[in-house]
């Protein structure tokens, strides 16, 4: 690497990074304590995050490279949008939100599928200060209503609907029940007519997309401070009460502009692909914040890596629009080698323009990095990072001469402001090879989150106080001698199904709540194509009749309402007891690891350890993987 320790921990490393982006006011401070404990970076300075995607690279002699490249294989629509067009349109947009009341501070919930509209919701929120938070189009109305509880929004913005390989999912009927549900009532709900779907606007407050902004004048950027709130993101923690990550303006800036150059790699003019969505962290860091932040064409694709009509899709975008580096999900790619496991279809493109291409968002088995990395000769690189986080804790920096190489199993190794250590149950720190909670010693750098939304406290419980002095990322695993890290999973009930973070408890909940449910415990068991999927144990109460399948389709259906389908709820399994502590909590880690068909000890404070036998045959002959003894 080409950055000295020293050099990475002090203020002036991060201080340097601060002066290549653009600020309206510098910032004098560089590393600050926030209330919760937490840090935060930069806070006195005053910039604005659409002015440095937008404005900022026009000025820089740019306005006529394309911002986005929107590819809709599932409506057969293509659009180049400039720099130049992006900025009207995100200006105009964010003259409309004003019109309506939409302020600096204000927060503005975003539910859409992938199309531009969805970012220039999100730049003209930035534009104006206000606080957008995004949530994933897969989520039911009960958990967008959560989301709106908290995040209190003044408006919705929304699509009439959404398109599923050949699925088309009617969004606005899906937010009406969620305002329903919802405590909190938003002044207006605007929607983004698509040709596929009218929606009608029936509702209090409902307005279309395109007529609020009729009369709408286009908006400057309102300065913010650098520890001003950019987006609330919420992510799965282990209750059913998701967590609202708070990103901050002037410390995302800096760290997106150091992730897009230095890890991945890019320059101003290069084409990127993040393939994921905007409802996730890597959707607001690496399809619209860092890629345009830095100069870069960005892919704005809405489908999926098969179906959409095959598995060709990802080869044929990048070979389209000449993408220099991707981001992605194994899933994905799992997906595709499913189909198409001789990669036929890749060699009917062009693939020339592609460096290298980086995954993340769950375990990259060894099995899909052999035929990716056979198939496209180009480094197929593992890192590793969280929604917490919003950029890479560990990488190599492409950007730099000497990039650490890919190692097997390995997420590389730690990036400058992460000094990662592995840490026992009682905090002490590991040596090289043994296993155990992987932490990362305060402060965090530029970039990280520093709070959670309505609840610092939250943030430190989560987060702070586990390890005094640590960041608790809630990943198992280990470094070897050489400062590779590897992680072998969570060791919280947060699982990650086709790359997707979900809270096992956050379905427990949901579980428990059907009349013939005594107990239960959902956790997470190995799935080829999605990595995991949720597996409910579930004990019926006593006296109740129902059958088994019967109970398994209804809470199937139940999760489904409750949560979303991108839980991939779909089994539930009778059992006759959990095993527990002598004092009655369920030993949640042992069932996680019998799952994952990982050894286990068992655990001493066990009630009954001939439970741990029996669960584990049922999930055998339910057609999950077998566990191994325990040892
Ligand atoms: N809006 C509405 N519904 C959605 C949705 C969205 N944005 N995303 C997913 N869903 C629904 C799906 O339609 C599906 O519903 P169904 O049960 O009615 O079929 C369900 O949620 C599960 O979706 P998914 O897990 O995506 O399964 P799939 O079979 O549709 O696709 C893959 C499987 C592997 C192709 C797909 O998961 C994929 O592309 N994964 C990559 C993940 C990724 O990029 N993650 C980013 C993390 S950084
Ligand atoms: P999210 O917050 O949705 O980005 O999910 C973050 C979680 O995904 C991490 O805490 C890890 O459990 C998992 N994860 C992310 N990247 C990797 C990776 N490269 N290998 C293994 N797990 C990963």
């Amino acid at each position: 690497m080409g950055y000295s320790d020293q050099a990475l921990r002090s203020g002036a490393f991060w201080a340097e990074q601060a002066r290549r982006i653009h600020w309206f006011r510098a910032p004098q401070t560089t590393l600050g304590k926030t209330a919760s404990g937490s840090y935060n970076w930069f806070a006195d300075g005053e910039l604005n995050s659409c002015y440095l995607a937008l404005d900022h690279q026009i000025e820089q002699g740019r306005g006529e490279q394309v911002a986005l490249y929107y590819d809709s294989p599932v409506t057969d629509t293509r659009q180049a949008i400039t720099f130049n067009a992006l900025r009207e349109r995100v200006a105009r947009f964010a003259g409309a939100l004003r019109g309506l009341g939409v302020e600096k501070g204000d927060t503005v919930l975003v539910y859409m599928p992938m199309i531009p509209e969805a970012a220039v919701a999100m730049l003209a929120c930035a534009r104006l200060g206000a606080v957008h938070s995004v949530v994933f189009g897969g989520f039911a109305p009960h958990e967008v209503a959560i989301r709106i509880d908290d995040a209190r929004p003044k408006v919705i913005l929304t699509a009439s609907c959404g398109v599923e390989f050949d699925k088309l999912i009617a969004y606005k009927p899906l937010v009406d029940q969620a305002v329903a549900q919802a405590r909190h009532k938003p002044q207006h709900t605007l929607v983004y007519q698509r040709p596929l779907l009218t929606a009608a606007l029936d509702q209090p407050g409902d307005l279309d997309w395109e007529q609020a902004q009729q009369a709408a004048l286009p908006a400057e950027c309102v300065p913010v401070r650098g520890e001003d709130p950019l987006y609330i993101l919420y992510t799965s923690g282990t209750t059913g009460q998701p967590k609202g990550i708070v990103r901050d303006n002037g410390g995302h800036a800096v760290a997106l502009q150091f992730a897009l150059t230095q890890v991945y790699g890019m320059q101003p003019g290069d084409v990127w692909w993040g393939a994921s969505d905007i409802g996730w962290v890597v959707g607001h860091s690496f399809i619209v914040y860092g890629p345009l932040m830095g100069g870069c064409s960005s892919v704005f694709f809405e489908g999926k890596p098969v179906r959409t009509p095959d598995a060709g899709t990802y080869w044929r975008v990048i070979a389209d629009y000449g993408v220099n580096s991707m981001f992605c999900a194994p899933t994905a790619f799992r997906a595709i080698r499913k189909e198409d496991p001789e990669g036929q279809l890749a060699q009917r493109y062009d693939l020339s323009s592609l460096r290298w291409i980086f995954v993340a968002g769950e375990k990259l088995d060894s099995a899909t990095y052999g035929w990716l990395t056979e198939l496209l000769q180009v480094p197929v690189i593992d890192h590793w990072w969280q929604t917490e986080t919003g950029w890479p804790m560990t990488a190599p920096l492409m950007g730099q001469p000497d990039p650490a190489p890919p190692r097997l199993g390995s997420t590389n190794k730690p990036l400058p402001g992460y000094d990662i250590c592995v840490l026992d149950g009682e905090g002490h720190e590991l040596p090289a090879g043994e296993g155990g909670h992987i932490c990362v010693r305060l402060p965090l750098p530029p970039g990280v989150a520093w709070g959670i939304w309505n609840d610092d406290e939250r943030f430190a419980s989560a987060y702070l106080q586990d390890f005094p002095g640590y960041y608790h990322t809630g990943d198992g695993g280990y470094r070897d001698e050489e400062g590779y890290v590897y992680i072998t999973g969570r060791t919280d009930d947060v699982i990650n199904v086709a790359g997707h973070r979900l809270s096992t408890g956050e379905m427990e909940e949901v579980v428990s709540a059907h009349p013939a449910v005594a107990e239960c415990a959902v956790i997470g068991v190995n799935e080829p194509l999605k990595g995991q999927v949720p597996v409910g144990l579930v004990v019926i109460k006593a006296g109740e009749a129902i059958e088994p399948a019967q109970l398994e389709a209804e809470l199937v259906q139940r999760v489904r309402e409750q949560v979303g389908p991108l839980a991939c709820f779909r089994r539930a399994v009778v059992v006759q007891r959990l095993p527990k502590t002598r004092s009655g909590k369920i030993l949640r880690a042992t069932l996680r690891k019998i799952a994952a068909a990982e050894r286990y000890k068992v655990p001493s404070t066990i009630d009954d350890a001939s439970i741990l036998g029996e669960i584990s045959d049922i999930l055998v002959s339910a057609g999950f993987a077998a566990a191994p003894l325990p040892g």
